[in-house]
């Protein structure tokens, strides 16, 4: 009786771990979010699966709901997979998830996967970390508008001085380029986006800071500030 939390990869079915394909095959319930979809096709034939997705449209099923649905799915399955976009830590409610487990008395176990902060720029041919060009990478959350960030949030991220990787900001990626700007980078600061990254779906896009109308690509976007953006590794 265990669940496991398993990372599904940023899109692509082959980059799922070796040890998530072979629990999404032994799993008796999977409970899947929307883009993690196409690893179904792993699963047996009388797996149940749960559709706890929150597609566009659709009325979303809420946190506590899934919680809830993975506690009993734990108490009635031997092995139950809850299938999560990327990396279940990243950005997606996996400690949540955890903690009700925790509460509710039920093994389980996180097997992380590739998150698409990695696997978004590497398809866009942009090396995180670059010797000589960059020594490291500030994940942020676009979730929040930048004029609600903690004073002197944006000028540390300038201050770092190397790559700043972009979250769920396909709707604020304007407001937090000039966000940065005024925080002293350079306008001409390279910047590279990728929608749907590793999916049939691709698209790259190149810009700069101070010029961002040509990666306003839509959501899902990953998005790579730095000057690790203008070296297109492809
Ligand atoms: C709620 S977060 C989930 C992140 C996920 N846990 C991960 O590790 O990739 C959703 C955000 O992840 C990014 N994302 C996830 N999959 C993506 C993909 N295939 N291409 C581009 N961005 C992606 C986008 O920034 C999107 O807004």
């Amino acid at each position: 009786m265990t669940v496991y939390l398993v990372g599904a990869g940023p899109g692509d079915p082959e980059l799922v771990t070796v040890r998530g394909a072979r629990l999404i095959a032994a799993a008796d319930v999977i409970l899947h979010d929307r883009l993690a979809e196409p690893l179904l096709e792993l699963a047996r034939p009388d797996t149940e699966l749960v559709d706890v997705g929150k597609a566009p449209g659709a009325a979303p099923i809420s946190q506590e709901q899934i919680n809830q649905l993975l506690v009993e799915a734990g108490r009635r399955h031997h092995c139950v997979v809850r299938l999560k976009g990327g990396d279940p830590y990243i950005f997606a409610r996996g400690a949540e998830e955890v903690e009700a487990l925790r509460r509710g008395g039920i093994d389980y176990t996180v097997v992380p996967g590739i998150s698409s902060v990695l696997a978004a720029p590497a398809a866009a041919g942009a090396p995180l970390t670059t010797r000589g060009v960059s020594r490291t990478f500030t994940v942020l959350s676009g979730h929040t508008e930048p004029d609600t960030w903690p004073d002197g949030y944006a000028a540390s991220l300038v201050g770092i001085g190397g790559t700043i990787v972009v979250m769920m900001g396909a709707a604020r990626i304007a407001r937090i380029a000039a966000t940065l700007i005024a925080a002293g980078a350079d306008a001409t600061t390279p910047v590279a986006a990728v929608r749907s990254a590793t999916t049939p779906d691709e698209i790259v896009a190149r810009a700069t800071l101070g010029n961002i109308e040509p990666v306003l690509l839509g959501s899902p976007s990953v998005f790579v500030i730095g000057e690790v953006a203008g070296l297109d590794l492809r």
